[in-house]
């Protein structure tokens, strides 16, 4: 592909310059040549490109359940949210729990992914917490290991994991849920769930798993990543963990930094795994987002049927789909609110989960082009019906927001473009 995207505001080398990108056989350079003389000129004057995103944790559904989403729709999905690289989870049928169970989900990437699918292994054999996974034969093909869906009950089996895992020079991201404080919760368990009669999920379900973790971090020296935290708790314990020196990162997802318990609705749309927390949790997530003790921002996309979606907070199955709104929700709440600059976003949904999880790519002179262009100024509805993958359910259902994102680019080739 070759084409000049000329006059945007452009994010280089961590800070905005405006220039003009040009994209010759796919690749990134932003020096003129005459040799591009008939190169199609795409004017971006007053709009921002960016780095294309990269989400730590996505469910692409397939192999197994494709009734939700595959791996084609949930990939356009992700480039028409300006993603170009996500990690997808591996609670998948099969669960890929060895390189040749792994060898179903990377054939259909291959097939038909539209932007860079890293999936991750599970941590035990179809994350049923019995037993180890074949870590060693998938461990060249995947961006880290996770059970993700559920915790790993078992102390001596997560620290089996975090040995091998360190063995391997790789990552465990771990879903934090200690079972035996669920009692049948849905919700969290706080006020809301107090006045409506609901059956909540305790914070400590969550904060428990991940101070046990530390511990074994400490005993394995193991990279450790966990995912989608959503209480002040969790929030505390990592921060003091950094400060130790462990060897500790996290994610947040943005319904968890805009919603409270205050703003649920009798709707599965508000529905997920952890469950959106009380105020005084969402403000600690801010602050930890603030001073860098939350590394980045991921979706936990996570795809169903309107069927499964359409009984309640009760009875709907949990999580929400997040990636073609993350990037408008988070530019709406978080910079034009003026909590954080629109740099520290890009650090969020790119720069931090790249040079954690090794992937993504760079924004750079002489790389393959993998970027996003967004018109920062268009304000519209969130409208479900808009969206390219299959789930429709999300919190931010006719929400106003700014940011529309106009095109992206995976691998120099084209993935979405407004028409
Ligand atoms: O809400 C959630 N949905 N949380 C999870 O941990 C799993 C996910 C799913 O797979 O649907």
């Amino acid at each position: 592909m070759n084409c000049i995207l000329k006059d945007a505001m452009v994010y280089v080398n961590k800070e905005f310059t405006k220039k003009d990108v040009f994209i010759v056989d796919g690749t990134v350079t932003f020096e003129h040549s005459p040799l591009f003389f008939d190169f199609q000129v795409i004017p971006f004057d007053g709009k921002f490109i960016f780095p294309g995103f990269t989400d730590v944790h996505v469910h692409l559904r397939e192999p197994g359940f494709s009734y939700k989403e595959n791996i084609e729709t949930g990939t356009k999905a992700a480039a028409h949210g300006g993603y170009t690289a996500v990690c997808s989870m591996p609670n998948l049928k099969p669960a890929p729990d060895s390189a040749e169970n792994l060898k179903v989900q990377l054939d259909a990437i291959k097939k038909s992914a539209v932007i860079d699918v890293h999936p991750f292994g599970t941590i035990t054999k179809g994350s049923l917490g019995e037993e180890l996974s074949d870590m060693d034969s998938m461990a060249p093909y995947v961006a880290g290991f996770t059970d993700d869906g559920k915790g790993v009950q078992r102390d001596e089996m997560m620290l089996e994991a975090m040995k091998k895992a360190k063995a391997l020079g790789k990552i465990i991201s771990a879903h934090c849920e200690d079972n035996t404080l669920l009692r049948g919760g849905y919700i969290h368990d706080g006020e809301y769930a107090k006045e409506h009669g609901h059956k909540g999920i305790c914070s400590e379900s969550e904060w428990g798993q991940i101070k046990r973790d530390l511990e074994l971090v400490r005993e394995t020296g193991c990279a450790y990543h966990v995912c989608h935290i959503s209480t002040k708790e969790s929030v505390e314990l990592i921060r003091q963990a950094k400060k130790e020196g462990l060897d500790v990162t996290c994610e947040t997802g943005p319904h968890y930094l805009v919603f409270s318990d205050a703003d649920l609705q009798e709707d599965g749309r508000f529905k997920m795994n952890p469950p959106i927390r009380s105020e005084e949790d969402r403000l600690a997530l801010i602050d930890g987002i603030k001073d860098g003790t939350i590394d980045m921002i991921a979706t936990d996309h996570a795809p169903h049927s309107a069927e499964e979606k359409s009984k309640g907070l009760k009875d709907s199955l949990m999580g929400v789909v997040g990636i073609e709104t993350a990037f408008p929700v988070l530019y709406t709440n978080l910079v034009k609110t003026n909590i954080i600059s629109l740099e520290k976003l890009i650090e969020l949904l790119h720069d931090n989960p790249c040079s954690r999880f090794g992937i993504g790519v760079e924004l750079e002179e002489g790389k393959s082009a993998n970027l996003t262009v967004f018109d920062l100024d268009s304000s519209y509805k969130i409208d479900s019906n808009c969206f390219l993958s299959m789930g429709k359910s999300t919190p931010f259902e006719g929400a106003q927001v700014f940011g529309e994102c106009l095109m992206t680019i995976s691998n120099g080739q084209i993935a979405w473009q407004k028409s």
